[in-house]
């Protein structure tokens, strides 16, 4: 039955009349969320939302359970992300760059150079403090950050050359993700940006379309981009976070106790992933080196950053991203 749900959403078929919006119903007292994601089992992300899935069901004894949809199987993550705005689905992992177009003040935390690590990154990304307004921020637009995961380091990767400076990249063309901020950083990064789907990359590049990508290594790893873009620079110019996005609707309707669950099942998730990607790129880094992949350190950070700096004085353009942006900086 549950499958037969799902075929109809991969078809596009209205489910309102069947079940209710975002959840399938096994019986009258439960519910299912269907949670999209855009990359592989083996990913971090898929088994932290594991770990979410069984906590619910144990602590709910079966009647909230989740359902993680990997590898795009719902669709590219824009479109399993207004899957959620309309509440076709509960909730899909966003790229942090997506939330821009809804609220520009997202903006902040797509800008490159922003974290030192990954530890940096974890004292901010989920605490209430610094992002509690801006995750809730989004509610006009039907959905709520209900936090984050990292999403590592992302580096340059091309076809047939190393980068060191930002005039390696002039005229090569690098995939950067659907968002303003990513397409004006490559151009000040010396390259020139093209925003699509992380789905498609990998024929781009083997078809000539594109030079290269930016990318974390899981992804350069696990989706073959190192089969054919193997030079990878570690220019680890950008730290982005994938944000857990929910319908709103559907998240303000459950029960007081019900949210608490999730919310606290969800905290340990996004723990676990945060102390587990570190391990898990540099077995991606290994994996990639067996096919091929070569990675080199001769980079000058210092020019990148340099390059990005009028960028970000371009986005810190009120109150809410500027204070966010000193409580990183007051980290480093
Ligand atoms: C990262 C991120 C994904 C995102 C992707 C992209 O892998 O984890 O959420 O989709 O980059 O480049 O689009």
């Amino acid at each position: 039955k549950y499958t037969s749900y799902i075929s109809m959403i991969a078809g596009a078929v209205a489910l309102s009349a069947i079940i209710p919006a975002g959840i399938s119903a096994a019986s009258a007292a439960s519910m299912n969320f269907e949670i999209a994601f855009n990359q592989t089992e083996t990913h971090p992300q898929f088994k932290a939302l594991q770990m979410f899935a069984e906590g619910l069901k144990e602590r709910t004894n079966g009647e909230y359970t989740a359902e993680v949809f990997p590898n795009e199987l719902l669709g590219a993550q824009k479109e399993t992300v207004e899957m959620t705005q309309t509440g076709t689905i509960a909730m899909s992992v966003a790229a942090a760059s997506l939330l821009e177009s809804w609220n520009s003040d997202f903006s902040v935390f797509n800008l490159p150079y922003l974290f030192n690590s990954i530890e940096d990154q974890k004292k901010v990304l989920n605490n209430p403090e610094i992002v509690g307004d801006l995750y809730k921020s989004v509610s006009d637009q039907s959905v709520i950050v209900l936090g984050s995961f990292t999403a590592g380091a992302r580096s340059v990767y091309l076809k047939d050359r190393f980068v060191k400076t930002p005039a390696d990249l002039a005229g090569q063309k690098i995939r950067v993700m659907q968002s303003d901020t990513n397409v004006q950083m490559m151009k000040h990064m010396g390259g020139v940006g093209i925003a699509m789907g992380q789905g498609e990359v990998y024929t781009a590049i083997q078809t000539g379309v594109l030079n290269g990508g930016e990318n974390n290594e899981i992804v350069f790893s696990s989706l073959k981009h190192a089969e054919v873009a193997p030079h990878f620079s570690n220019t680890r110019h950008l730290m982005i976070p994938d944000y857990l996005v929910m319908n709103v609707d559907l998240y303000n309707g459950l029960p007081e106790n019900i949210k608490t669950i999730v919310n606290e099942e969800l905290a340990k998730a996004f723990d676990y992933e945060f102390d587990a990607f570190a391990e898990e790129a540099a077995k991606a880094r290994a994996d990639a080196e067996k096919v091929g992949a070569k990675f080199s350190d001769d980079v000058d950070m210092e020019a990148f950053r340099a390059s990005v700096k009028p960028l970000i004085d371009s986005k810190l353009t009120n109150d809410v991203t500027k204070t966010i942006y000193q409580k990183i900086e007051a980290l480093r």
